[in-house]
């Protein structure tokens, strides 16, 4: 295929034909939309650094609820802002823990929505880390014992995924059997497998209140530069039991969700994270970007590097664009 013979902008000449030979599209059941959930009533509380999400207390749910199914958006992740933080974390498994009232009320409310939790106790220690500290280091053991708990609490309370987020060794098959000694072997694990250590997630960290005291989060955390562990930490996670692994964050690590599609044939999730997000609408606000598209590329390019499903801020924006 020599030029003149092949002339690739022969099949580039209007919308319909390059719309007959386009790789990747998007759909918007691919797209689960991150929640914060508060106690109090009636807030809807603007979170700065993330324009267009909001901080919901649990009676605000059913109408965001409803404002989501209308989008065509089945999927939520949860994250939960206790009102009391302990060195524990012990409000993460409590009946009438936040996100627990907040599983009971979206399943009561729109049982069709799909509820994912965030299962990880950084937003609940008064220390900030993601699990119980011990001699001044995060104790793996300890903390895959809390974790056991508090998926099972989600899954008590209606969750249909539960997905850990702490990076500790062994937590999946910790929660699977948690969950499976239970009855509750119909629960599907959406792991964090691939987590960096990144400064990608300082806008969250505002929004949920869960940056670390004291240190950082290296010790469990993986280093940026890291892809081949990337794959070390993948198959663990398939040994223990994951039924969809993520990466995260999702548009400065392509080549890994990249590297994932290409050695494994699990459903993969990439979290384009609070920072990233915040980057565009920034941006945008300054006129520099056109928000919009730039929102719509970096989904699409997420999707095809490989991910199946893409959970971002971005997503009521993106069901709005994909309606046209
Ligand atoms: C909790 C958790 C974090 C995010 C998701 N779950 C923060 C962290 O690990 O520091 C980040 C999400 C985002 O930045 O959008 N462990």
């Amino acid at each position: 295929m020599v030029f003149p013979e092949y002339r690739p902008r022969r099949m580039r000449r209007n919308r319909q034909l390059r719309s007959l030979i386009c790789e990747t599209r998007v759909s918007v059941e691919q797209l689960v939309y991150p929640l914060f959930i508060m106690p109090g009533k009636k807030i809807k509380e603007p979170i700065s650094s993330m324009p267009g999400v909001f901080r919901l207390s649990i009676d605000q749910l059913a109408a965001e609820a409803k404002e989501l199914q209308k989008l065509g958006i089945n999927h939520v992740l949860l994250f939960g802002l206790p009102a009391k933080k302990d060195p524990a974390g012990s409000g993460a498994f409590g009946r009438d823990g936040i996100v627990q009232l907040a599983i009971k009320e979206l399943k009561n409310k729109a049982p069709d929505l799909m509820v994912t939790t965030d299962v990880c106790m950084c937003e609940y220690t008064s220390h900030g880390h993601c699990g119980i500290i011990v001699q001044g280091q995060v104790d793996n053991d300890a903390t895959i014992e809390q974790l056991g708990r508090i998926a099972l609490s989600h899954a008590e309370a209606g969750a249909d995924i539960v997905a850990p987020s702490d990076m500790m060794d062994g937590r999946i098959s910790e929660i699977r059997a948690a969950l499976d000694e239970n009855h509750f072997d119909q629960v599907p694990i959406m792991s964090y497998a691939v987590k960096y250590a990144s400064a990608f997630y300082g806008p969250f960290r505002d929004a949920a209140a869960c940056a670390p005291q004291e240190g950082d989060r290296q010790g469990y955390q993986m280093d940026p530069g890291n892809s081949r562990e990337a794959l070390r930490e993948a198959n663990l996670d398939i040994d223990e039991g994951a039924d969809i692994l993520m990466v995260k964050p999702a548009v400065a690590y392509l080549d890994i969700i990249k590297s994932l599609r290409d050695e494994c044939d699990m459903p993969i999730a990439a979290y384009h994270v609070s920072g990233e997000y915040a980057m565009i609408k920034a941006a945008a606000a300054n006129g520099w970007i056109d928000g919009d598209r730039v929102l719509h590329e970096t989904i699409l390019s997420i999707v095809r590097a490989g991910a199946d499903i893409v959970i971002t801020y971005g997503a009521k924006d993106m069901a709005r664009m994909l309606r046209g």
